[in-house]
C-alpha cells in the first residue's frame, strides 16, 4: 500500500461514535497523519485511515490487531509522534453491586482497564524502532476520584486506569524516554454514555437528576470540540509523563 509521507501515526479505539469518532476526525485532519481506529465496526482501508475490527472484550486478539497495521519502519522514518489513544469505554452495569450482572461487571473491567493495559504493551513493542516521541493518552473519569452510587466497576477501572498510568510513566522514564503517558478526563460530553445516564431510575443511579440538568442547562460539551482541544494539546506536546488532566481546566496557550 502506498502511504504519503507520514509525522503523525494515531491509534485510537471506541471510534464508532461519541468521543472516539471525534477524535479520529480531528487526527485525520493534522497534516501528514495515519489514523488506525480499533473498533467493532467493519474493517476497512483508504486513504490515511484504517479501521480493525476488534471486539475489546477479546482480550487474547489485541496483539494480533498490531500485526494489520501497513506501516513499516521505512515508512515511519520521519515520523515525530506516535500515539495511542486508549478511549473506548463502557458504563455497564449501572446498578447497586447487588443488582449486577456478572458477565457486564466482568466485561466492565475487561474493556475499561485490561484492554488499555494489553493495548499499552503491544503499542509499546509496535512502536519501540519508530523515531519521534510515543504518546499513550488514557481516557479517565471524574468518577475515578469521586465515588458514585451505582458505578462500582466503572469507578474502579477508571481510577486502576489512573494508576496504572502513573505506574508505566515510572516505568517508561527508566526504560525508554521517548514514550509517555497520561490520563485525560474529558469532562460531561454530550455523547451516547450521557444519554445512557439520563435513562437511568434513581434506584439505578442515585445522581440521574444532576445529569438531567446538566443535559437541559446546555453545559455539555460537544465530542467535536473535546476531541479537537485533546488532539491539540497533544500537537502541542502540553501533556507531561505520568500526568493526569482534566481537559474543562486545560488553557490552550
Ligand atoms: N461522555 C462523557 O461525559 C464522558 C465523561 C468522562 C469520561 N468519558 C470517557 O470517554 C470515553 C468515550 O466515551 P463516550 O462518551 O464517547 O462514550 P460512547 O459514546 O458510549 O462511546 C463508547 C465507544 O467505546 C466503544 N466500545 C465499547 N465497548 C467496546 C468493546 N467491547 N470493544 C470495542 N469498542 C468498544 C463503543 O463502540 P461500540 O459502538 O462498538 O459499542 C463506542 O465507540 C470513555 O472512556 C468514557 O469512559 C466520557
Amino acid at each position: 500500500m502506498d502511504v504519503p509521507p507520514l509525522e503523525h501515526l494515531f491509534l485510537i479505539t471506541g471510534t464508532t461514535r461519541g468521543i472516539g469518532r471525534a477524535l479520529v476526525a480531528s487526527a485525520l485532519r493534522q497534516p501528514n497523519s495515519f489514523v488506525v481506529s480499533l473498533s467493532r465496526a467493519a474493517p476497512f482501508i483508504r486513504e490515511n485511515h484504517q479501521n480493525i475490527r476488534i471486539d475489546l472484550n477479546d482480550t487474547d486478539r489485541i496483539a494480533g490487531s498490531f500485526n494489520s497495521i501497513p506501516i513499516q519502519l521505512k515508512q515511519a522514518s520521519r515520523l515525530t509522534r506516535t500515539v495511542l489513544i486508549n478511549n473506548a469505554g463502557v458504563l455497564d452495569p449501572i446498578a447497586p453491586i447487588g443488582d449486577c450482572d456478572d458477565t457486564l461487571l466482568a466485561r466492565n473491567i475487561q474493556v475499561n482497564l485490561t484492554a488499555p493495559l494489553i493495548l499499552t504493551r503491544h503499542f509499546f513493542h509496535f512502536s519501540k524502532p519508530f523515531p519521534g516521541h510515543k504518546w499513550i493518552v488514557n481516557i479517565t473519569s471524574g468518577a475515578s476520584r469521586t465515588p458514585y452510587y451505582g458505578w462500582s466497576a466503572y469507578g474502579a477501572a477508571k481510577a486502576g486506569l489512573d494508576m496504572a498510568t502513573r505506574a508505566m510513566a515510572l516505568e517508561f522514564s527508566r526504560i525508554d524516554p521517548a514514550f509517555g503517558i497520561c490520563a485525560v478526563a474529558p469532562g460531561t460530553v454530550d455523547t451516547a454514555m450521557q444519554e445512557k445516564i439520563r435513562g437511568c431510575t434513581p434506584d439505578q443511579f442515585a445522581k440521574v437528576r444532576k445529569f438531567l440538568d446538566l443535559k437541559s442547562s446546555g453545559v455539555l460539551d460537544s465530542p467535536a470540540h473535546a476531541a479537537s482541544k485533546l488532539i491539540r494539546l497533544l500537537m502541542r506536546d502540553r501533556f507531561e509523563n505520568g500526568g493526569r488532566y482534566d481537559l474543562r481546566e486545560m488553557g490552550e496557550q
